[in-house]
């Protein structure tokens, strides 16, 4: 059987993306963890910031030279960048035989056979509908105790300074028969921990033969399929974040107390202009609800710095939310223009690159020290942890998270992978707790 290398760039939706892409050429080829032997390289990408197309760019000119040793080597592009750029890509990239977009998946096989060929093929349609509710993913890179699975696709947020919307198409759920039937299957592989998926998770939404089905009600019948498997999820809009939900993690032991709430800003003013559809003080209701009710749940943030027309003033506004909250942890960026959106058309990209980088330092050291302060707040406690392989560090460790996603190293002893054990943290840095077991 020919043999296919798949390289996965951007989000973890990407990376459940190619399990599906994985599945659906199982028949045609195997899968290789050695690029050097494959027949068909596939590159599935993504276009959130500028800087992650120009990594994807220079990683084109590299397979350039595999191409040049093998001959009937093809590469095929998929993902955010396929959909963004579309047939020009075709003409910019020599090194590409086809492009896929997100939605295009179940094509591949034809794109494939028609770019064999000597031409260059296409899809990049977008559906209202396709959500591969029926495609088994095959779980390639997986520690077989932790996996995703996509419950929706697509958002409809449309916030101004974000790609997402044109590249993955209109907001659909898939079916929560065959969600739960995906998840029975890993349950029966000795899997331990799903993370359900989506661009937008709190609003999935079902409805079939009169019955409704939110995303608390899936996440509901998720935790209650087995009290051994623990559930997360990502990620979560602040804007409907419902109380339904929060009490459903409340209710159910097995649903891990993490949640990623992206704030972008703590200015109203760019809250606005972002299209946010929240205030810093209707997003800081959302945590104080949080806190009343979960009391030991992590809360996680996205935060981006120098959007257009951030004052200084506005700036000091994130700090201090960030502050407020006192975030476990934080994904941060400087504002990237992206062509198409409504920001790119509206506001100019006006603070200079310069200041944009000192303000993300400024987050950056920020978030440092509340993650060492909560990490600190953590010593001394004993916590459940899911082992999930050795530590990098030593053979002699393993590592583990806790309920509230964090990495716990502590001795082996006599764990295994997948085991739960409970752990006593005795020491702490910013990004990791130390414990005995
Ligand atoms: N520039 C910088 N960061 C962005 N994000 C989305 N679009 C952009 C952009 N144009 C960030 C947001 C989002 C995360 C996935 O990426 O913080 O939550
Ligand atoms: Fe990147 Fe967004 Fe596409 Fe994910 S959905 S691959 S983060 S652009």
């Amino acid at each position: 059987m020919k043999k296919l290398f798949i390289e996965t760039y951007g989000c973890q939706m990407n990376f459940a993306d190619s399990e599906v892409v994985a599945s659906i050429l199982k028949e045609m080829y195997s899968l290789t963890k050695d690029i050097q032997e494959a027949d068909l390289i596939l590159i599935n990408t993504c276009s959130i910031r500028d800087k992650a197309e120009q990594r994807i760019h220079k990683r084109l000119r590299e397979l350039e030279a595999y191409k040049r040793k093998k001959r009937t080597l093809q590469v095929g592009l998929l993902g955010c960048m396929a959909e963004r750029m579309k047939e020009e890509l075709l003409q910019t990239e020599p090194v590409l035989d086809f492009i896929a977009g997100p939605d295009a998946y179940r094509s591949l096989p034809q794109l494939i056979a028609d770019s064999q060929h000597g031409h260059t093929s296409f899809n990049v349609l977008l559906s209202k509908e396709e959500t591969y509710d029926n495609i088994m993913p095959v779980r390639y890179d997986a520690n077989g105790v932790s996996a995703f699975v996509s419950i929706m696709r697509g958002c409809n947020n449309f916030c101004s300074y974000c790609v997402v919307p044109y590249t993955r198409g209109r907001e659909r759920s898939r079916s929560p028969k065959t969600i739960l039937g995906e998840i029975e299957d890993l349950l029966k592989d000795n899997y331990k921990e799903v993370t359900l998926l989506g661009q937008n998770v709190n609003s999935y939404y079902w409805k079939e033969e009169g019955q409704e089905v939110s995303f608390a009600k899936l996440m509901a019948m998720v935790a209650e399929m087995s009290p051994d498997l623990r559930v997360r999820f990502a990620t979560s809009h602040p804007k409907d974040l419902s109380d339904e939900l929060i009490e459903t993690i409340a209710r159910y032991d097995n649903i891990c107390k993490c949640i990623h709430l992206p704030v972008q800003s703590g200015s109203d003013e760019m809250l606005q202009k972002m299209r946010r559809v929240y205030t810093r003080e209707s997003y800081l209701e959302r945590v104080r609800k949080i806190k009343e009710m979960l009391p030991n749940c992590a809360i996680t943030t996205d935060i981006i710095v120098g959007f257009s027309g951030e004052t200084i003033d506005n700036h000091h506004d994130t700090l201090s939310i960030m502050r407020e909250v006192g975030y476990e942890y934080a994904y941060m960026f400087k504002y990237s223009e992206r062509g198409g959106t409504l920001a790119s058309k509206q506001y100019p990209d006006d603070i200079p690159d310069e200041e944009k980088t000192r303000r993300l330092e400024e987050v950056i050291a920020l978030q440092g020290e509340l993650s060492m302060a909560s990490n600190l707040r953590d010593v001394g406690k004993t916590f459940r942890v899911l082992v999930e392989g050795a530590s990098k560090r030593s053979d002699d460790q393993l590592f583990g998270r806790n309920s509230q996603n964090k990495v716990i190293i502590f001795p082996r002893e006599n764990h295994q992978i997948g085991d739960y054990v409970d752990v006593t943290v005795t020491e702490c840095t910013p990004a990791t707790l130390l414990a005995n077991s």
